[in-house]
């Protein structure tokens, strides 16, 4: 073994001759270096860079090296150990140019150590603990033989029945775009070439998380200013912070699916942004063209997608097969293919292969002893992030925190469910290292434990959903399902709950439940679930909710029934750990929604930043003609930024410096923030900006900055923001990005909802 990667070595050192010799092009110049390297290709070695193949069991190991080998695959995924991937480069070496394939892999929200979802990490809204979390993510990744990963997904999400809401960053545009210029330079560090940074690909470009009804794979339509305004922005920030390549979406775009798609490809992405990486279909996309009923067959799918721009094609074999053929006829030209290979290329080159093949492979010698070992984990970092990332929704009466001597029951089919507390996506996390609610509180207590678990529910009682979660995975059914009637199961926990001081309820989704393809018409907590929440309200112990889930839920009831919820959504490795120290007040709570939580699905869309409308709902006088949905209260159940503390805080004595601003000035907006409870802890103030009057109707309020200020007890701080022109431009009926002079109104509050005003004139 030992030999065999030792001889790998040597060859990739010595393929460094085969550049070397490229007379006019110095490895030092990425343009000259690229041309001349493209010079010595033939047609069959262009197209075989253009192929990304996913690894599976499917594929003989053999097969694959020969076919690296051949020159006829450019990069895989799926593929994740520096065993595994050591051959496959020593093939690419034995290659006639040598050139370096790429390893990549969906790495979301961790590698080995698993942090929250991203939906978790951006309700932390502290950009320090989300870029630790990429920092960490990479440097493990990279550890392991990956070069680049699919993230970050940046899809802005105003639908929650969308299962892929869980790895977004949430609905609103300022913040997702901040998040995705974090994640960025996480993942790349200070360059994407050196051997602990991964290249970024951002995704899904674009607009994916607008799928009509929330379904996943669904077309998008959508207005050009709506696009510019509200879902490109995520994508251009991670784009000008660098990111090395673009993922396209699966969805269509105003009758056009994306990767067919020239506006978006090429008029936006290339020539309006400039992007010069690599653009990389989402997987058999390319042949989904033909089910689009865009492209007669393969041919003609191949076709529009290189044309598009579409440069490596993620496991299908339609460039293989059809590129030769439609060059040949004159119907694609040598530069079509030639400017995708230029790519892909030009992606190794800035990913540091070209210099050293084996740059994130590194030597046998060095390889982990234990690829899995839970050394290798960063336990502490996940922990400190994951309960950062945590919204208390409802405290009544101080329920939380909760104290070590009371005798606690835990219950819930999310107590001790490891795979679901590392959420879906979780690259190569394993469950055994993950840390369950049950594993948390029983460490935290100690010896003082009190602390009884019973079961009291199943995931779900709906065998059609069962099917379909356990269908979702490949390996062993992932929903755990005890056989018990659910009435047995509730009796026993009512039983338990009437015994302790105190219920702790884990209860929400299954991670499958929040992912690809899932989609649900239906936001509640499942049937069986709720059933047993209400048997435990009744008992008349105190009931807290620890909600584990990877969307927004309508939890119109339980917001009645508990007298405590916390939201943890789907926390990752240490997510026990981390939720038991919010429940024992070891950790103050800091989190705020980075989405509305609607109080029914037939509310949706309730993103807080819409449209200002002619007749905005009014209380009043029944039927008053004004908008609303008249079976149920209007507004949100928690909306956007909200989130409790176990300390409370007051804003006071908001002033902006200026009443007027002109176009190169600027405004301070200063309010004061107190800490007005007996806890030090953490709060987000938030500004938001509303254009009153312009040549196009504007949002009621957007968000334009925020900070998280850490104060002590009865410690209070003058918060200041900057206001400039800058923050006030939009995209016009025409896409022009400018202010317009007018009054603007400047919201400051600790959500989107609670804010005092005051105004100003841009001159
Ligand atoms: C399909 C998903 O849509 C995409 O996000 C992911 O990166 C690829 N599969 C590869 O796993």
């Amino acid at each position: 073994m030992k030999k065999l990667c030792l001889l790998g070595l040597a060859i990739g050192l010595a393929s460094h001759s085969v550049w070397a010799d490229t007379k006019s092009a110095s490895i030092e110049n990425k343009d000259a270096f690229v041309s001349n390297l493209m010079k010595q290709m033939t047609l069959d070695e262009k197209i075989g860079q253009l192929r990304l193949i996913s690894i599976g069991p499917e594929m003989p190991r053999e097969l694959i090296r020969k076919e690296i080998a051949a020159g006829n695959i450019g990069g895989t995924f799926n593929s994740i150990t520096r065993p595994e991937n050591r051959p496959m480069q020593d093939a690419a070496m034995r290659s006639r140019l040598k050139i370096p394939m790429f390893f990549a892999y969906d790495v979301i929200h961790g590698h080995r150590t698993i942090f929250p979802i991203p939906l978790a990490l951006a309700s932390s809204w502290d950009m320090d603990a989300i870029g630790r979390s990429g920092r960490i993510a990479a440097k493990e990744a990279a550890a392991d033989s990956l070069d680049i990963t699919f993230a970050p997904m940046v899809d802005i999400s105003r639908d929650p029945r969308w299962g892929r809401t869980s790895e977004g960053f949430g609905e609103d545009t300022y913040l997702v775009s901040r998040i995705a210029k974090v994640m960025v330079k996480a993942y790349q560090g200070d360059t994407p070439s050196a051997a602990d940074s991964i290249m970024a690909s951002v995704k899904h470009f674009a607009l994916y998380g607008a799928v009509e009804g929330g379904r996943d794979y669904n077309t998008v339509d959508m207005s050009p200013v709506k696009m510019y305004q509200d879902y490109l922005p995520p994508y251009r920030a991670a784009i000008d912070a660098g990111a090395g390549g673009v993922m396209v979406a699966l969805n269509s775009i105003n009758g056009i699916p994306a990767t067919a798609n020239m506006w978006l490809m090429q008029d936006l992405l290339r020539k309006e942004w400039g992007f010069k990486g690599l653009a990389v279909s989402d997987h058999g996309a390319i042949f989904e063209l033909i089910k689009h009923g865009v492209a007669r067959d393969g041919r003609e799918a191949a076709k529009l997608a290189i044309k598009a721009g579409i440069d490596m094609s993620m496991n299908d074999t339609l460039y293989g097969k059809e590129l030769p053929g439609l060059l040949k006829s004159g119907e694609i030209q040598q530069s079509d293919i030639d400017n995708a290979v230029r790519e892909v290329l030009g992606a190794k080159y800035d990913m540091g292969l070209f210099k050293d093949p084996y740059l994130r492979i590194g030597k046998a010698e060095d390889d982990p002893a234990d690829t899995y070992a839970d050394s290798r984990l960063h336990r502490a970092e996940a922990r400190d992030i994951a309960r950062r990332s945590m919204v208390l929704l409802k405290n009544q009466n101080e329920t939380l925190p909760l104290k070590k001597t009371a005798k606690i029951v835990l219950v819930g089919p999310l107590a001790k469910a490891p795979i679901d507390m590392m959420g879906s996506w979780a690259a190569a996390g394993k469950p055994d290292q993950s840390v369950t609610l049950l594993d948390g509180m029983t460490r935290a207590l100690g010896d003082q434990a009190k602390l009884t678990y019973v079961r009291g529910a199943n995931i779900t009682s709906d065998k059609k959903v069962l099917d379909y979660l356990n269908f979702l995975n490949f390996d062993a059914p992932e929903v755990v399902n005890d056989p018990r009637s659910a009435q047995v199961m509730i009796d026993e926990a009512v039983k338990a709950a009437q015994q302790a001081d105190v219920i702790v309820a884990a209860v929400g989704e299954s991670r499958g439940m929040s992912h690809e393809s899932s989609s649900r018409t239906d936001l509640n907590i499942p049937a069986n679930q709720r059933d047993l929440i209400k048997a435990l309200k009744a008992t008349g112990k105190p009931l807290v909710l620890v909600l584990m889930n990877g969307r927004p839920l309508t939890i119109l009831d339980e917001k009645e029934q508990a007298d405590a919820i916390l939201e943890t959504w789907f926390s990752g490795t240490e997510g026990g750990n981390a939720i038991a120290d919010v429940l024992f007040g070891d950790y103050n709570p800091s989190g705020k929604l980075p989405i509305t939580i609607p109080r029914s699905v037939g509310q949706i869309p309730t993103y807080y930043n819409h449209l200002s409308i002619g007749r905005p709902f009014t209380p009043g006088k029944p039927g008053n003609y004004t908008s609303q949905y008249f079976d149920d209260t209007t507004g949100p159940l928690y909306p956007f930024g909200y989130g409790l503390s176990y300390t409370s805080f007051s804003l006071s004595d908001m002033a902006l410096s200026s009443t007027t601003l002109n176009k190169t000035g600027k405004i301070d907006a200063s309010v004061t923030v107190k800490n007005t409870g007996k806890r030090d802890g953490e709060t987000v103030v938030q500004l938001y900006i509303q254009d009153v009057v312009g040549s196009m109707i504007r949002p009621l309020k957007e968000l334009k900055n925020f900070q998280k200020v850490m104060l002590k007890a009865g410690e209070q701080k003058v918060i200041h923001f900057t206001i400039e022109e800058d923050d006030l431009k939009f995209y016009n009926a025409q896409l022009k990005y400018a202010a317009e002079p007018g009054k603007f109104n400047v919201q400051i509050g600790l959500d989107s909802e609670d804010v005092t005003q005051q105004s100003f004139e841009l001159l």
